[in-house]
């Protein structure tokens, strides 16, 4: 029997993970822990997730709570490392690049259990943003790097990880979007928040480049502010709700009327919010995906991604969190509304089949006869 944990924390991660979680507990052959850090731990946050996603729960609960990125890391190490000790699992994987994966990672490395890490090789080449740190540092003590598309397996080989470490499963948040499409249809948000498809826009944003820094986030609430000819359906992170206060702009956010800001979302209804959304604009790293999948515009509150796939293809640009490029860029979605959407129709997916999760539990189980921590 292979062991497996899988060291999870956020929000995206519980996403991400949902369908191997599936796969990997009715398989025989494979005994699954699911250890949750504690890093998201409001209901919003996490345990809505596991409810809409019939997952089983965690083995345990880290409860390691929210601190400064060291804090936070070091908390779930020192905590981990005691729950790896007994439980002796064969691999840990650990998705995404929260500091939930890094302190998983390392955690896990310094012990020489194996790591696998799920959503390998992306790079947005900021090394400001805490994601890319812990990405890199984890894809680089990894045993097994599953990649969701083609340009994150051609990065790791530019950093010189050995091919045969490399595997090039898709996305599995494609996975869990196309499992979940019908019970997200089923949402009855859009009537819950008297909403019309195509005559709003969907606006999240919680990294602590624009929601820690006064001026980014003044800019993002002018911009959506001065976007009053459709709604803007604003479900507010706990962080971004903390710093609207700080900051004093909560309140001017609330007195617009054509902005509805609300606590955040299920995934059901996110999906739900995101396809039939005239636009979306976000800071987060899955939406942009999601709005791709979805066949929704998207425009990207900062200046790099690491999925640099979906700007490529026309389905997202990149605008900071500049007023006047938000407006502008905003303007000449809406202006162009079909057209735009008949080009998203016809895109390629470079994002796998649907089958990512599946094919890294394959993976994990043709390797395991010869899993040990690499040396190199
Ligand atoms: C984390 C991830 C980010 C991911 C995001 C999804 C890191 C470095 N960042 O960011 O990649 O996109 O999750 O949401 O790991 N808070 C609550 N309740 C909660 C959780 C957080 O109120 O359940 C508030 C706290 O004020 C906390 C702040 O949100 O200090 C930030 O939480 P944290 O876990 O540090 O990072 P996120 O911004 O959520």
């Amino acid at each position: 029997m292979l062991k497996v944990a899988l060291v999870l924390g956020a929000r995206p991660q519980i996403i991400k993970s949902a369908p191997f979680i599936h796969l990997a507990s009715e398989d025989k052959q494979v005994h699954l822990d699911v250890i949750h850090t504690g890093q998201h731990y409001d209901y919003e946050m996490t345990k809505i997730f596991f409810e809409e996603l019939k997952l089983p729960d965690p083995l345990v609960n880290l409860n390691v709570g929210s601190g400064t990125h060291a804090q936070q890391t070091a908390k779930v190490m020192l905590r981990l490392e005691r729950i790896l000790q007994k439980q002796k699992p064969n691999l840990v994987v650990v998705p995404g690049d929260t500091n939930s994966t890094i302190a998983g990672a390392l955690t896990a490395a310094k012990l020489h259990i194996p790591v696998a890490h799920m959503e390998a090789g992306a790079r947005s080449y900021d090394m400001k943003m805490p994601e890319e740190v812990n990405r890199r540092l984890t894809d680089h003590c990894s045993t097994l790097l599953f990649t969701p598309t083609e340009n994150c397996t051609k990065n790791l080989l530019k950093e010189g990880i050995a091919k045969n470490k490399i595997h090039q499963t898709g996305d599995t948040m494609y996975d869990a979007l196309i499992q979940q499409m019908p019970k997200a249809e089923k949402s009855p948000i859009l009537e819950q928040l008297g909403l019309e498809p195509q005559k709003y826009a969907l606006l999240t944003t919680h990294r602590p480049e624009n929601v820690d820094n006064p001026e980014n986030l003044r800019s993002i609430v002018e911009a959506i502010t001065r976007l009053n000819q459709l709604t803007i359906v604003f479900p507010a992170h706990p962080r971004t709700q903390k710093q609207l206060r700080k900051f004093r702009l909560y309140s001017a956010v609330q007195k617009q009327r054509h902005i509805k800001m609300i606590k955040p979302l299920g995934y059901h209804e996110t999906v739900k919010l995101i396809k039939n959304s005239a636009l979306v604009l976000t800071d987060s790293g899955g939406m942009q995906k999601e709005a791709f999948w979805l066949k929704t515009p998207c425009i990207t509150l900062r200046e790099t991604t690491e999925w640099p796939e979906t700007v490529k293809l026309g389905a997202n640009c990149l605008v900071g969190a500049n007023t006047q490029r938000i407006v502008h860029r905003a303007t000449e979605i809406l202006d162009k509304g079909e057209e735009i959407g008949e080009k998203l129709e016809n895109l390629p997916n470079p994002f796998g089949d649907g089958k990512a999760s599946q094919k890294m539990l394959d993976a994990i189980k043709s390797f395991a006869p010869s899993l040990t921590f690499t040396t190199t």
